[in-house]
């Protein structure tokens, strides 16, 4: 696996900090706010209609896209993962990732998709320069996926996807599996015994309350802990060290050889503290935190150009004081979140 530069490269110390001294380094682009699925921890099928989205003029061009995420990196983004919605519902995704793989200073681009678009996508955002793909898999029993999607996904074609994902040479591939209590905490143990035998790395992430509109409830949360005693009574694990300062998920590997797993422990143990994490949504608005409850609209300043973004996003990141899920206990929290949907997590 290419890892990012961050630990050694050059640019460490570029860029803004925020007022908690964290610098810029992360950018999560959606692509696109719409969806086909409504996974109910995301976009309740109650809450959020079929006609759901953005007229497609509202949405960022790929000139606009790239002009964005060219100033990024002149603020130090290195690492850039392209979200949704389901970001393989937007057109010509391929020929957008083919533009942003060349960006000085980008070394690192990922995906983040449901998988049932991908086997018809995987050979060609390979080809044109993708190098991550990370995919959410809650259950391997099909009926119970069709529920998990709101009815609308198969799980056959999210396997079909994977494998055209391994065919074109992706590897290894994450998949991101939400826990939650008495809905899929059984599928544990057969996630990570798929996982193991395709040589993908699972990863297990706390149900968070994002958004406004999935109903969420502490006791649905399966702490990370009790996950990774489960596992390790099965398939003894040792810790590993992160790959860069502040990675997301803590990572294990399987004593027995038979690769890792990795835990996102945002409820029980947040990581806010190295939070290198930008968001932009579909329409081009900055959010500084997955949970804020505004965001600062880019798109006017993207005719004058990446130097012109840069200046500005700079400035607006030195006000950032966001760490909501190490607040997320005081009656202070806002309980006003942006929508996973439009951030894509
Ligand atoms: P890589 O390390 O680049 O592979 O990516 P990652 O670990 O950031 O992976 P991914 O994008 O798959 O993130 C996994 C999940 O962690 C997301 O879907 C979110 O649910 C959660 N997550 C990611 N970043 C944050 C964050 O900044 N705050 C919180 N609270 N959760 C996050
Ligand atoms: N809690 C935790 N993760 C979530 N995701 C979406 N909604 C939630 C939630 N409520 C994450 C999943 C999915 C990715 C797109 O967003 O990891 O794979
Ligand atoms: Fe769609 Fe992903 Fe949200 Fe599920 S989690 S509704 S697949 S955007
Ligand atoms: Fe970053 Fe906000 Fe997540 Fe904390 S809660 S890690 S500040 S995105």
């Amino acid at each position: 696996m290419s890892l990012p530069r961050r630990l050694t490269g050059p640019g460490l110390d570029a860029g803004p900090r925020d007022r908690l001294g964290r610098p810029l380094r992360d950018l999560r682009l959606s692509v696109i706010e719409a969806c086909n699925f409504r996974c109910p921890y995301c976009m309740p099928a109650d809450r959020v209609g079929d006609d759901h989205g953005l007229d497609a003029a509202s949405r960022l061009s790929f000139d606009e896209i790239e002009t964005l995420v060219r100033g990024f990196a002149r603020l130090g983004v290195n690492k850039l993962r392209l979200t949704g919605g389901e970001p393989l519902l937007r057109r010509h995704l391929a020929r957008l990732v083919q533009r942003l793989a060349v960006i000085p200073g980008v070394d690192d681009i990922a995906l983040t998709t449901n998988g049932s678009l991908l086997a018809g996508q995987a050979r060609a955002l390979r080809d044109a320069g993708l190098g991550r793909i990370t995919v959410s898999l809650d259950t391997l029993d099909p009926s119970r996926f069709a529920q998990l999607s709101g009815g609308r996904g198969r799980l056959e074609d999210v396997m079909r996807g994977l494998d055209a994902a391994v065919d074109a040479g992706f590897g290894p591939i994450k998949l991101n599996c939400v826990v939650q209590r008495d809905v899929n905490d059984e599928q544990v143990l057969p996630l990570v015994a798929f996982a193991r035998e395709r040589g993908h790395v699972m990863r297990f992430i706390e149900y968070m309350d994002v958004g406004t509109c999935n109903g969420w409830r502490r006791d649905r949360v399966v702490p990370s802990a009790a996950l990774r005693d489960t596992i390790d009574a099965r398939w003894p694990l040792r810790a590993l060290q992160p790959h860069y300062r502040g990675e997301v998920a803590e990572r294990y590997a399987f004593v027995d050889g038979g690769g890792e797993v990795g835990f996102v422990s945002s409820v029980t143990a947040p990581f806010c503290g190295d939070c290198h994490r930008a968001r932009v949504s579909a329409d081009g608005t900055l959010y500084t935190c997955l949970f804020a409850g505004s965001g600062q609209p880019l798109r006017p300043l993207l005719a004058g150009g990446d130097v012109a973004l840069s200046d500005h996003v700079g400035g607006l990141w030195q006000r950032r004081a966001d760490r909501y899920s190490e607040e997320r206990d005081s009656p202070l929290a806002s309980r006003r979140h942006v929508e996973m949907f439009l951030v894509g997590g």
